[in-house]
């Protein structure tokens, strides 16, 4: 990854490169790891799904992931994940009824896509013999990373969240499972910094998606998403950005199956960022930021981030997981748009809350910062970009039970709760509410309601 072509040894405990200071990346020499030559080999396992390593949807594919030995690999079953056809989904969208998949990455342990990446720094942390582990967060990573420690009691959670930007379903997770947690006066992408600073200094082993093995491990989203398509290559995978790990990770997926000759092409790929935290689509689409064969100029993103400091600007959106103004992994996210020929649109919380309250309707659900994709699709639909006939994965990224308050407010008949949640963000009508119909406590009185209403 590093322009400057510098490498290190995977024993060794960085997150940037000492010598050009970006991220650093995990590279293979597929000559020596010889991976396998046909998907055959991965499906051979799911007869073996009493393994541990063969049961995880994340080391299913190992032998694509090989940077540990086996026998260090730390698993809690994590990956158990399911592509769904959305007939309902599709029609909001505009595609037809079959073109449409919902990837849940929702029902992982701990509830999000995290589990996937915290499964390989988890175990690249523990080969290094790290005894602490941290991260900033708005929610899911901190669940993620508090599920780990506890349930493999290798080591202790430190987690970072700004004050009042961390869902309590959330917050309620790492509490029980025993995470160390710093609550700071700030936001994520103070956090983030904070973070940072605080692992440098006192040495613990930092799993943001900044760690390049957290991407090794949701590379294997893609790996099931094509699992469950019998290998076929969809046309477009639709992912929200918030720190660009996921889609980061997408496109080194697709770039090393095509590299190694498991796949002959690669999707597309639409990154949807909220409108209140639109960096990527604003460096994309408005200032036309490119990968530029590795060597993206960068001057384009600092003018923009002196501009945010200037006018105070701060990331606000109701999709509290991608409400980032700073993503850490924007150069690794060019190339992902560079290898899949991407896109970036922003979508409103209005739009976000709608497409959400879709997917909802089909069962399973998913958060806010999930139903970006989803609306992010019906707007590439209704441009144009995205053709109905066309097969498309969108990427459903936490548990719909993650943030009750926007999903209660959505639906409530109560004005003045609706205002204060989701008025305050310009929304302005919830089109798909399903709202609770209040009764007397009278028997005739509830009969007579339910023959009403269904
Ligand atoms: N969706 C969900 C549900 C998330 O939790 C996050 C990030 C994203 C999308 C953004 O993904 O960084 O790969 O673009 N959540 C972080 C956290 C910030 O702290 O849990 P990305």
């Amino acid at each position: 990854m590093p322009s400057c072509g510098a490498t290190y040894g995977i024993d060794e405990v960085r997150v940037a490169c000492e010598v050009c200071g970006s991220l650093l990346d995990v590279v293979y020499d597929w000559d020596h790891a010889r991976p396998p030559q046909s998907f055959d080999f991965f499906e051979k396992k799911w007869a073996r799904r009493n393994e541990p390593l063969s049961l995880s949807g994340v080391w299913r594919f190992y032998e694509l992931m090989p940077f540990a030995p086996r026998d260090s690999v730390v698993t809690i079953g994590e990956g158990q994940t399911l592509l769904q056809p959305s007939a309902g989904a599709a029609k909001y969208v505009g595609l037809k009824a079959e073109n449409l998949f919902l990837q849940y990455e929702g029902l992982n342990p701990s509830g999000s896509f995290k589990d996937n990446g915290m499964a390989a720094a988890f175990t690249h942390a523990h080969t290094i013999g790290a005894k602490r582990a941290a991260c900033a967060s708005t929610g899911n990573t901190s669940a993620s990373l508090a599920m780990y420690c506890a349930v493999t009691d290798l080591m202790k959670a430190v987690i970072f969240i700004g004050s009042g930007k961390i869902s309590y379903g959330k917050l309620s997770q790492a509490l029980d499972y025993g995470a160390l947690t710093m609550q700071i006066a700030g936001d994520f992408d103070d956090a983030m910094a904070r973070v940072k600073e605080v692992s440098s200094q006192l040495g613990i082993y930092l799993v943001n998606s900044v760690n390049p093995f957290r991407l090794e491990g949701q590379k294997s989203i893609m790996f099931r998403v094509l699992e469950s398509l019998r290998w076929q290559v969809p046309d477009w995978i639709v992912v929200p950005g918030g720190n660009l790990g996921n889609s980061s990770a997408f496109g080194k997926a697709f770039a090393e199956l095509k590299e190694i000759g498991l796949i002959d092409r690669v999707p597309r790929l639409a990154v949807i960022n909220a409108s209140g935290a639109a960096t990527l689509y604003e460096l994309y689409e408005q200032r036309k930021l490119r990968w530029n064969n590795g060597q993206p100029d960068l001057s384009i993103r600092d003018a923009y981030y002196k501009e945010l400091d200037e006018s105070e600007k701060r990331a606000s959106t109701i999709a509290s997981a991608i409400e980032i103004n700073r993503p850490v992994n924007l150069e690794k996210c060019l190339r992902a748009l560079e290898v899949c020929d991407g896109v970036v649109r922003e979508v409103s919380d209005q739009e976000i809350l709608d497409a959400k309250s879709q997917v909802g309707t089909g069962g399973l659900g998913c958060e806010p910062a999930s139903a970006a994709s989803v609306a992010g699709a019906k707007r590439l639909v209704s441009e144009g970009v995205i053709d109905a006939d066309q097969r498309v994965v969108c990427v459903l990224t936490g548990h719909q039970l993650k943030d009750p308050t926007a999903t209660m407010a959505y639906h409530t008949t109560d004005q003045e709760q609706f205002n204060k949640v989701l008025g305050s963000r310009g929304v302005k009508r919830a089109a798909f509410a399903n709202r609770a119909v209040t009764v007397p406590n009278e028997l005739e009185e509830i009969v007579k309601a339910i023959q009403l209403y269904s």
